[in-house]
């Protein structure tokens, strides 16, 4: 049985992780037991969930990890070798099964089986047809529901919800405006996922960038960060306005600093739907997504980009790069 290189959770961050938070070990892979098979890792997914769950407490993602634990991620498998007949030597599985090159699955603790798509790369299911795009699909469709003609305003543009969202909402007909960080991630945004246009929230007055963006006023903004760019696009918000919020990355790093957002007040004044939401609460709706985003994909539609770093012992810097900004689209790790 080959060696299995994992990457172990073995201390909580004080506010943006180190390299020290996490410890490399190699073990041996155990014998498969009846029913199981053995995985070996093709891609790792990085989130930003994983850095609430080394804070240790509550997250909307299960509980925080504790140190000493297999840093919790979503891989893709290769089946190498098999004790289920249900998986076969060369299918390829999507699953929670933390940050290491191998993996013993009995099939229970999988998201599903790769039917593979023409058109659709394996890694393109840890993104655009993987659980961020069908968290941005569900933000859009179910929660924010625009319709056709309506103006849509997503922050994390340039990351994997965000610039499916923006794409889902564009396919249906609605004008897509985007806020990311610098113009090189603007100019992504627009130029590469084709939204209508994008405000940089790194500089000057982000709310009369997004009223010059959107001269109609917004109409469903897909929130991805909370803080201050929420501010930003509440007081652009046309009456009856939806808020699906999907995350609040800009307190990860620091939950003890939560920023107060000022203008909640026009919550009232305008009627507003601010509705928080979690991919898991509907998994009745993922076949239906990944489906329509494969269908997307494989048209050459639905653009994305992905980073990828290179073995799973460079798993944490590209993970802190993340945090910080450095990837574009959907952060892979390639493990072989
Ligand atoms: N509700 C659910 O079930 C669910 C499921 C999956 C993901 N999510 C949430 O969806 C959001 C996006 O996730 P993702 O995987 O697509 O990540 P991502 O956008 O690919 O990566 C993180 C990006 O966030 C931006 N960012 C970091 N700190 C920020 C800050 N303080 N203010 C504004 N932007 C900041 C950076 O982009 P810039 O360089 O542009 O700043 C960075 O590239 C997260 O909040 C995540 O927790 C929710």
């Amino acid at each position: 049985m080959p060696t299995n290189t994992r990457v172990i959770f073995k201390s909580h961050p004080e506010g943006m992780p180190v390299r020290e938070n996490f410890e490399i070990e190699q073990i041996q892979t155990p014998p498969l037991e009846a029913g199981q098979f053995l995985l070996e890792n093709q891609y790792l997914s990085l989130d930003p969930y994983m850095r609430m769950l080394m804070g240790g407490g509550w997250t909307y993602s299960g509980p925080g990890m504790t140190p000493g634990q297999l840093m919790v991620g979503r891989i893709i498998g290769k089946v190498i070798e098999t004790r289920n007949a249900d998986y076969a030597i060369g299918d390829h599985v999507v699953g929670r099964l933390g940050w290491q090159s191998h993996a013993i699955s009995d099939g229970g603790d999988l998201d599903f089986k790769i039917e593979p798509k023409e058109g659709v790369p394996l890694s393109a299911y840890l993104g655009a047809c993987g659980s961020t795009a069908v968290t941005g699909w569900v933000g859009v469709r179910i929660v924010g529901k625009p319709a056709q003609g309506e103006t849509v305003l997503v922050s994390a543009a340039a990351g994997s919800v965000g610039s499916a969202a923006g794409q889902v909402a564009k396919a249906m007909g609605c004008r897509a405006v985007g806020i990311a960080g610098g113009a090189e991630k603007c100019r992504l945004v627009t130029e590469v996922f084709e939204f209508d246009a994008c405000c940089d929230y790194k500089a000057d007055d982000l709310a009369g960038q997004i009223s010059q963006a959107c001269p109609g006023g917004v109409d469903v903004y897909f929130d991805n960060v909370g803080g201050p760019v929420l501010d930003a696009a509440l007081v652009n918000l046309n009456k009856y306005a939806r808020v699906p919020v999907c995350g609040v990355l800009s307190a990860y790093n620091d939950r003890a600093e939560h920023y107060g957002v000022k203008n909640l007040h026009l919550v009232f004044d305008k009627t507003l739907c601010i509705q928080g939401f979690l991919l898991s609460d509907h998994t009745d709706k993922w076949a239906e997504a990944r489906a329509e985003l494969e269908g997307l994909v494989a048209s050459g539609e639905m653009k994305y980009r992905e980073t990828v770093a290179e073995g799973i012992e460079n798993a944490p810097d590209a993970f802190i790069g993340m945090l910080n900004g450095a990837n574009s689209g959907k952060q892979l790790v390639k493990l072989t």
